[in-house]
């Protein structure tokens, strides 16, 4: 039995995640906040026939506290998508500031939850929020995940695209490591529990997975990035998160994590890197206290060492970005 708090809960993947959250029985509070719509989102939900008591404020009179009293899960869908041209980095400035301020919120009134980051660029507002967290004395690497779920259902809708066989849709399974954005996406595609047909061009494949949100910001035509199929891997995550908290054993999910939740796994993928990275996107295995175990790549083909390498760079550069902005503000 948990409550959860959704921070930007009015928005494109707030309200369907919101909603998606009050139809789990595990959730017995539903804390929404936003700084616009969130009482007529909040009293829309709480008309569902589910256990969940929906409360929704809005910035005045301490909202987001109110929102946060008592959650064990915090998600952070707040900020601003993504236009036509843009990237994910292109959203730094806004979103930045937004999530440090969300962050601070958690630390002062649930510095023990498990804060799942949606708002993007993934890659550097989840070094934003340890960061706060760390100033404020309440950094647990354990607790803190960015979301990249959609990158693995994405990857896996893809490939089931492939088999052409619409029964596979939601059993294949390709694990997708790395981190956010562009090229620090790395689907694993050889480890995809499908074997592919012959034939296929994998370039291209690879490609559509690091850059599947370009096809829905361009169909979306300056109206957004992807919420609906966001929220459904939204869900998706905190589910496993849910279960994990109430005790489940044996729960894998992939998201982006600090290597030092798992000092022996981060350790291990850390060789397996050539490199120390603070943050990595990889499976990870949940229990009650958060982060158990982070599994290390596994066997990869030349071409995904290929792909590995290209990302890290990436990634050291987006994980300092997150970090100068807390400790260096100009
Ligand atoms: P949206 O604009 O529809 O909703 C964002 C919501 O955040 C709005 O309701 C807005 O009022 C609220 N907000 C703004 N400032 C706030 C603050 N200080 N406190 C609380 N709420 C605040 O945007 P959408 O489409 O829901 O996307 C949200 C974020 O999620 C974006 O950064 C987007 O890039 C990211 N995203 C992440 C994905 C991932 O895989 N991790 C996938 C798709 C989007």
């Amino acid at each position: 039995m948990v409550k959860v708090a959704v921070l930007g809960a009015a928005g494109g993947i707030g309200q369907p995640l919101s909603l998606l959250l009050k139809t789990n029985p595990s959730v017995t509070g539903l804390g929404l906040y936003d700084i616009v719509n969130t009482p007529g989102v909040a009293a829309d939900l709480s008309h569902i026939a589910t256990p969940a008591k929906v409360e929704g404020y809005l910035q005045p009179n301490g909202g987001l506290a109110k929102a946060l009293t008592g959650a064990e899960v915090v998600i952070i869908p707040a900020g601003v998508p993504r236009k036509p041209g843009m990237t994910r980095d292109d959203l730094f400035k806004i979103n930045a500031g937004i999530v440090r301020g969300l962050a601070e919120g958690v630390a002062d009134t649930c510095p023990k939850a498990f804060v799942l980051v949606i708002s993007n660029p993934v890659n550097s507002t989840v070094p934003i929020v340890a960061e706060v967290l760390k100033a404020k004395g309440h950094y647990d690497p354990k607790r803190l995940f960015g979301v990249t779920t959609l990158d693995v259902v994405r990857a896996s809708t893809f490939v089931a695209e492939l088999l052409k066989d619409p029964s596979a849709a939601s059993s294949v399974v390709v694990p997708v490591v790395g981190g956010h954005s562009g090229v620090t996406i790395v689907p694993l595609l050889s480890q995809s529990s499908h074997p592919l047909p012959s034939g296929v061009d994998l370039d291209a494949l690879v490609h559509r997975i690091q850059f599947g949100g370009d096809e829905v910001v361009k169909a979306k035509d300056g109206a957004g990035s992807a919420t609906l199929s966001m929220a459904y891997a939204g869900y998706e995550f905190a589910c496993k998160v849910i279960k994990a908290i109430n005790g489940e054993k044996g729960i894998v999910a992939p998201s982006y994590v600090s290597l030092a939740a798992d000092s022996a796994g981060g350790e291990a993928l850390a060789n397996e890197l050539g490199t120390s990275l603070e943050f990595f996107s990889a499976r990870v295995e949940l229990d009650a206290q958060g982060v158990a175990k982070i599994h290390t790549l596994g066997n990869i083909n030349e071409s995904e060492k290929k792909l590995v390498a290209a990302a890290i760079p990436e990634l050291k550069t987006n994980i300092t970005t997150g970090h100068d902005f807390i400790q260096k503000p100009s």
